[in-house]
């Protein structure tokens, strides 16, 4: 978030933002599932101009040994920025940046991994962001929630992720990348399939109201989310009747 230059209109008279949207719509999303042969689930996902392919592996046994957990797989979240995924080259290697995502990113998912049904095993998720357009942990988040389920790793549902943020004074879902950097506040969110919250961070300064406001934004975004996320899922799984009956 920096200082927007004095000419710039983020959001026209008439609500409309640079890209066309309205307050309360979420960029494009396009979704493919199973896109990695050597990953036991994995997903790539284009959300805006963001794009992220996850790999996910496991549960398979954890190593270093001291790494295991008696009464339950461990869960690991790596977020990963292509060196050639931003304007400026991204340097390589973990940053303060990438190490917080992926904890917060983590734990947006142990509510929902059933990880005690795998003891002294790890589940890896994987995340490579390739192009980088503002919300790449929401994007890296949904796509993940593809890779496991892709996987078949058991979980209580699946987990959405959508941002809100302040732009021009006004309060808007899903923000871009101009947004993002003139904008006054951002609010990335991720929430189980019953509205239960489990990742919540801000940037910027906003007011209860506000943020009241937002979080029934980013409710409505998250729900068109989950459609997407479970049509991707349904026709991937969804077995043809004319299949079922030549078989038997
Ligand atoms: O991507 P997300 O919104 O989750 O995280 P952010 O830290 O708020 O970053 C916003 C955007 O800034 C990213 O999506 C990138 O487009 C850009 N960025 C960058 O250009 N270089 C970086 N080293 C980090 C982020």
């Amino acid at each position: 978030m920096s200082n927007k230059p004095e000419n710039l209109t983020l959001i026209t008279d008439d609500g409309l933002r640079l890209d066309g949207r309205r307050a309360d719509e979420i960029r494009p999303m396009k979704i493919e599932v199973g896109v990695l042969s050597r990953a036991d689930g994995s997903c790539y996902l284009e959300w805006g101009r963001n794009k992220i392919l996850v790999g996910v592996f496991g549960p398979r046994e954890a190593h270093p040994r001291r790494s295991q957990r008696a009464d339950s797989a461990v869960i690991r979240y790596r977020y990963n920025m292509a060196s050639f995924s931003v304007e400026d080259r991204a340097r390589p290697g973990p940053s303060r940046r990438s190490i917080e995502i992926s904890k917060v990113s983590r734990e947006a998912f142990e509510p929902v991994i059933m990880a005690e049904l795998f003891p002294k095993t790890a589940i890896d998720i994987f995340v490579e962001v390739l192009q980088a357009d503002a919300g790449t942990r929401t994007a890296a988040i949904n796509a993940s929630s593809i890779a496991l389920a892709d996987a078949g790793i058991p979980m209580k549902g699946l987990i959405t992720s959508c941002a809100f943020g302040k732009v021009d004074g006004k309060i808007v879902l899903d923000l871009n990348k101009e947004e993002d950097n003139y904008g006054e506040a951002d609010f990335p969110v991720a929430m189980t399939q019953d509205g239960e919250i489990t990742l919540i961070q801000m940037d910027g300064n906003l007011t209860p109201d506000e943020i009241k406001q937002g979080l029934e934004l980013v409710k409505k975004g998250c729900k068109e989310i989950l459609e997407i996320q479970q049509a991707v899922l349904r026709k991937k799984f969804e077995t043809p009747v004319e299949e079922v009956s030549e078989e038997t």
